[in-house]
Order: structure tokens, then sequence, then C-alpha cells
């Protein structure tokens, strides 16, 4: 890790030993925001990389401490002290950690630092430098993830193919800068939206309850990627319960 030359180490900030210890578990997805500094040469348009006119080079020894990123990304916790990202191409932060070897993945549930950072660049105030690693000031905690593997490959999605990178980091630092750090992970919410759907049922037609059995189905789609073990049984139990009594949904 760089040398935390800048000497801005927060004496309140609560060091950690591993993901385990903020909350996160072997094998789960959770969403993050990921902040990157950007390499010279590029600009973000429309949420596209574009090369810069004026400048003709990325070259990294130029580029310290310039403009920062911060991205919504899904961090998967391998153990506890590994993690893996899913990247598409074209966009600033898989272009960056292209280029860099660190990068900090920030922990908060704020929707409106998950809404800004995906429809605009945050503003300079929004960061600190952990190492010279660029991080969320309002996070609840972060940690300092060193790249040590990129494998890059085309994926067959909805979309049609996608270039992508399989980038697998290791953990170098946990730190907690809030009493309460909790990643967030999108499984309780399919499991209380379903669970909605389902007190329902019900009063809906016809019409609705095939609508909300899609929905239903959807968080069970979702729950199997991203939940718990809790989670994934709280779903098939909705959904048997559903089965069992209406008939003819699908
Ligand atoms: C909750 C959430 C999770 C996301 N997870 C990923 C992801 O895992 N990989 C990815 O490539 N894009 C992901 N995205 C999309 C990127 O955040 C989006 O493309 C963003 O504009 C990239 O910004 P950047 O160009 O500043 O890096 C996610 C978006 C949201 C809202």
């Amino acid at each position: 890790m760089p040398k935390n030359h800048l000497n801005n180490e927060n004496p309140t900030y609560k060091k950690l030993n591993d993901l385990y210890s903020i909350q996160m578990a072997k094998g789960q997805l959770y969403e993050t925001i990921i902040t990157t500094k950007n390499i010279n040469g590029f600009e973000k348009y429309q949420g596209h990389l574009k090369e810069s006119d004026d400048l003709k080079t990325d070259d990294k020894s130029t580029n310290t401490n310039g403009p920062v990123n911060a991205a919504p990304i899904g961090v998967l916790c391998k153990n506890s002290k590994q993690i893996v990202l899913y990247l598409y191409e074209g966009t600033h932060t898989v272009n960056n950690i292209h280029n860099q070897d660190y990068f900090i993945v920030n922990i908060t549930q704020n929707p409106i630092i998950f809404t800004k950072s995906t429809l605009e660049d945050l503003s300079d105030e929004y960061f600190e430098y952990y190492h010279e690693i660029p991080f969320l000031k309002d996070a609840d905690a972060f940690f300092v993830c060193h790249v040590i593997k990129i494998k890059e490959i085309t994926k067959q999605n909805d979309l049609g193919s996608s270039k992508m990178s399989i980038v697998t980091a290791n953990v170098e630092e946990v730190v907690k800068m809030k009493s309460q750090a909790i990643p967030l992970n999108r499984g309780v919410y399919a499991v209380i939206e379903s669970l909605i759907h389902y007190t329902r049922f019900e009063l809906a037609d016809e019409e609705t309850k095939t609508s909300y059995w899609a929905r239903i189905k959807e968080m069970d789609r979702l729950v199997k990627k991203v939940g718990s073990p809790q989670e994934k049984a709280a779903l098939s139990r909705i959904i048997k319960e559903i089965e069992e009594n209406f008939k003819d949904l699908d």
C-alpha cells in the first residue's frame, strides 16, 4: 500500500481485522460504493469513457491525487480477506482498476450517495484520502483493496454479449468510521417486498395476482443470486404457500 505520507489518518477511525468484523459473510454479494483515482486522459461522458482531446497520455506517474471517482458496485465476499468484483466494460471504475493497484470499498446505506454516484459525478467535498486512496467521508466503514488478479471474459446476458473484468483483490485494511456499519445486501428487501405482495394476494383481482406473482418470482431469482441461506428459505416458503393456496397463476 502507498505510504500514508498525507498523514491524515484520523485517530477516531477504528481498525478492524477483516471483512467478517463488518458483518460480511463468505459467498454473499453486497452493494457498495467503490472509490478510485481517475486516470488522466479520460472524461465521463454520459456514463462512457471518452478520450480527452488535450491529453495524449494516461501515464500513471502523472496521476497523483487527481480527480476521483465513485460508483455503486457489487462486491462478492470470497473469504475474510478477499473480494471479487464483476465489472462491465466502459466505466471509469473498471478503467481505473486496470491501471492502479489499490482501490477502496465504501460501506454505506445512504440512498442519496447511491443515487448521486450513479447519475452524476460526486464533487470533491465527498472525499477524503487514506494512504492517498480516495474514500467517502460519509461512509460507515471502508476497506482498502489490493488488486491481485484481473480476468477478462465475454458474458452472454439479457443485453447480448458484454465484456467483463473479474477482479480479485486482497483486503489490506478495514476501517470502521461509525458505530453501526452494515453492508447492504438486497436479499432482505426482496423478502420484505415478497411478503407485502403475499399479504395483498387475498384482496387482489386475477390480473393483479398475476402481476404480484411475477414480482415474487423475480424476488426469488434475486435472492437465489445474492441472498443468504435464510433469505432463500424465506422466499421458498412464501412461494410454496402461494402455490398451495392459489392455482393457475403462471
Ligand atoms: C446498486 C448498483 C450496483 C452495481 N453493481 C455493478 C457491478 O457490480 N459491476 C458493474 O460493472 N457495474 C455495476 N453497477 C453499475 C455502475 O455503478 C454504473 O455503470 C456506473 O455508472 C459506473 O460509474 P463510473 O463510470 O463512474 O465507474 C451497479 C449500479 C448500481 C446502482
